[in-house]
């Protein structure tokens, strides 16, 4: 099975990983065209994407992945045969204290997205058509000690944010078994990488060391995340999208399971050195708050089928790919200071829902 796109609709594509995969998949892929659909929410930045000014293969459209009518036009217009679906809320925090929004965006969105998709597909005006869902490992839940999450793992999520990518997954599922449209769905651990907005773990301890602010950790620190770069991430999007079998889920992960605390140690460590403090001194800023509610406990991805059935496997290691990430964010002090000011500053300062740090 082998699926050649030549107009791919990205939605969400100023964010973190859409922009991530954007520049990997224009460079891979030069005969095929990218429209970017973006309503740019506090998460969006067209910052992410200067490089690609003037490029005739990419073009970006701000609007909303709800208005049907602009994404009928879309599809249309610019013959789209395949929709790469990243558009999301996408923080646990605020899917606490806002959830609305979530289901808004995450559930009713993508309904919305997977219908037009439908009547493009079904219209004939393009030869083969695919629909991919971004989505996380976080709708399975929860795991113990041991143990990992395969795509027969049943969902069971826990926040707003992974109940709302939950049902966006099941409308996906839902639209291949009864109308037969030829839909993907990718399934990933946590990324870490450039242009990540500074409110998730990795960029939020970086951008506050820096600063000598508090490194809140939350509840014992000893929650476990899979850490996955984010430009692994992209190539393997981009392999479930030309080789996968419509129908399939595929789970993406980096087999990198850290506790929270490690990593913050790490990073703290990391940044002595560059900063020029001395070993230890960034260490003194970890704050241990109040737990997130409903926080799970451990993530860890069984990425096994993906490597077996379509031959992906990660490239950076993370010794490589954090470090990379932490020079990337001290070169790169503009693009923090201008997505955590200004029109961003309350989003950015209004999101810890466990209580002052
Ligand atoms: P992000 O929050 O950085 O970016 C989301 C983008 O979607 C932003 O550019 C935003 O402006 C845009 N957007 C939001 N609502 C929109 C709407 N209604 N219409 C059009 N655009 C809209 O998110 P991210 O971290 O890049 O995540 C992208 C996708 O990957 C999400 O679907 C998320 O669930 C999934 N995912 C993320 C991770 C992770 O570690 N960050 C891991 C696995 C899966
Ligand atoms: P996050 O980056 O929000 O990703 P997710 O909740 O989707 O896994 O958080 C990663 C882990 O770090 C999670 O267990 C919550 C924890 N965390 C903190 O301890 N402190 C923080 O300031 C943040 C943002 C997260």
């Amino acid at each position: 099975m082998s699926f050649t796109p030549s107009s791919l609709l990205v939605t969400g594509g100023a964010g973190f990983i859409g922009s991530n995969f954007i520049h990997s998949f224009i460079a891979n892929n030069p005969e095929c065209r990218i429209t970017n659909l973006d309503c740019l929410t506090y998460a969006g930045n067209l910052e992410n994407l200067t490089a690609l000014e003037g490029n005739a293969q990419y073009s970006f459209v701000k609007g909303d992945i709800g208005d049907a009518a602009l994404v009928a036009r879309l599809l249309a217009e610019q013959r789209i045969d395949a929709v790469v679906h990243f558009a999301a809320e996408s923080h646990v925090d605020r899917s606490i204290t806002g959830p609305e929004i979530f289901v808004r965006t995450n559930v009713l969105g993508t309904q919305i997205l997977l219908e037009e998709s439908r009547k493009q597909w079904q219209s004939g005006s393009v030869a083969d058509f695919r629909f991919l869902q971004i989505s996380t490992d976080e709708v399975y839940g929860s795991l113990g000690d041991t143990g990992y999450f395969t795509e027969g793992t049943p969902l069971a999520a826990n926040s707003p944010y992974s109940a709302s990518k939950a049902g966006a997954d099941l409308l996906v599922r839902a639209y291949h078994e009864t109308f037969g449209m030829p839909t993907l769905n990718t399934r990933c651990s946590n990324n870490y990488g450039p242009y990540h907005f500074p409110e998730k773990l990795i960029p939020l301890l970086i951008h506050n060391i820096i600063g000598k602010k508090p490194l809140p950790v939350y509840g014992d620190g000893l929650n476990v995340r899979d850490w996955l770069h984010v430009c692994d991430h992209a190539v393997a999007i981009e392999t479930v999208l030309k080789k996968a079998i419509p129908g399939s889920v595929y789970n993406i992960g980096g087999n990198n399971e850290w506790k929270n605390i490690d990593i913050v140690n790490l990073v703290c460590d990391l940044l002595d050195g560059r900063l020029g403090r001395v070993a230890g001194e960034n260490r003194s800023l970890i704050t241990f708050v109040k737990d997130r509610p409903g926080h799970d406990r451990r993530y860890a991805i069984d990425a096994a089928k993906l490597t077996s059935d379509l031959g992906w496997k990660p490239c950076y290691t993370f010794e490589q790919g954090i470090a990379e990430t932490i020079d990337w964010y001290l070169a790169n002090q503009k693009w923090v200071s201008e997505v955590t000011s200004g029109a961003y500053r309350d989003y950015y300062q209004n999101q810890y829902c466990g209580g002052a740090v």
